[in-house]
């Protein structure tokens, strides 16, 4: 499956001569958006190759993989395990929209501490999990293996060489891998880094071995899921001139980033940028009333 290009209209554009286009992935599937229908689509397809009949994944209490496997796992006649971020949720899971919504399609829940979840490939987690719920696919936090960096290889499709650079935010670095393989000679990829830290890079370097890419880490806006009222502003103004929402974690920082780049000069004259709109927008709702309680402006629904 393909999605198109959008090409924006705006003043900034027109004053730098900068092309932006940003590709749809959004708009892949209503529930199974952007990069996590890449990554799991070829999960999916070995996990039932394998003969399983359970799929299990890790996740926080708003993850986008969390949301987009648990109707993966359903559409495809297979049960799903959420293992989650936080002991404290077992309690009140059921106010979080993302782990309501992944119930009502049948997930079911694991709640760790934080100190067991920093240590979730470690075996003696799994094979308690194996114990408990017996044998299981295992698709690791926010969907990201070899066959889901696959998946990300398609994002590109026949026409995409037209673009100097393609842009897309980063959190495990699967989909900037996948990119990177799909890019053709002269062609670079931009990753927003979403997470404080430079641990990132070393991360990518094992999935590609490609040299055509980058990470900014200037606009993570204080750290993964950080918020602040110049971003909520900025993402409905966004909206309103382009028509496109963006999400307050991945996308809407990216986004921020990649513009004040172009105000910043960073890109010559005519150079032409794809910008991927990973999804995430089922995040929105959750980061809503995140903002409420701290009393900032909300995010337009
Ligand atoms: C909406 C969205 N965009 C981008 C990313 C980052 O992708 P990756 O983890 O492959 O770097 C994620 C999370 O994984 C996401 O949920």
């Amino acid at each position: 499956m393909q999605s198109d290009n959008q090409f924006l209209d705006l003043s900034l554009l027109k004053e730098k001569q900068i092309t932006l286009a940003v590709k749809r992935e959004d708009l892949l599937h209503p529930h199974i958006s952007g990069n996590k229908y890449r990554k799991l689509k070829y999960n999916l397809k070995e996990a039932i190759a394998q003969g399983h009949d359970t799929l299990l994944t890790f996740g926080g209490a708003y993850s986008n993989h969390i949301s987009a496997a648990s109707v993966a796992a359903k559409n495809n006649g297979l049960k799903a395990i959420g293992v989650i971020r936080g002991e404290e949720l077992k309690q009140k899971w059921h106010k979080n929209p993302t782990l309501k919504f992944a119930a009502e399609n049948n997930m079911r829940f694991k709640f760790i501490s934080r100190e067991l979840y920093r240590n979730k490939s470690d075996r003696e987690l799994l094979k308690g999990l194996r114990e408990e719920f017996g044998e299981f696919y295992l698709v690791p936090e926010g969907g990201t293996n070899p066959l889901a960096i696959q998946g990300c290889e398609e994002i590109l499709k026949q026409g995409d060489e037209e673009f100097d650079f393609v842009t897309v935010c980063v959190g495990t670095g699967g989909t900037i891998s996948g990119l990177s393989n799909s890019l053709t000679h002269g062609q670079k990829v931009l990753g927003f880094s979403a997470l404080k830290g430079d641990f990132l890079r070393a991360e990518i370097e094992k999935m590609t071995q490609r040299a055509n890419w980058d990470l900014i880490h200037e606009y993570h806006f204080g750290g993964y899921g950080k918020v602040d009222e110049k971003l909520v502003t900025f993402i409905n103004t966004f909206k309103k001139e382009t028509e496109i929402p963006l999400d307050p974690v991945y996308t809407g920082k990216m986004m921020y980033g990649l513009l004040d780049m172009i105000k910043n000069d960073n890109f010559v004259p005519r150079t032409k940028i794809l910008a991927i709109h990973t999804g995430g927008l089922q995040g929105v709702i959750g980061m809503n009333s995140v903002l409420q309680k701290k009393k900032l402006p909300l995010l337009d629904i």
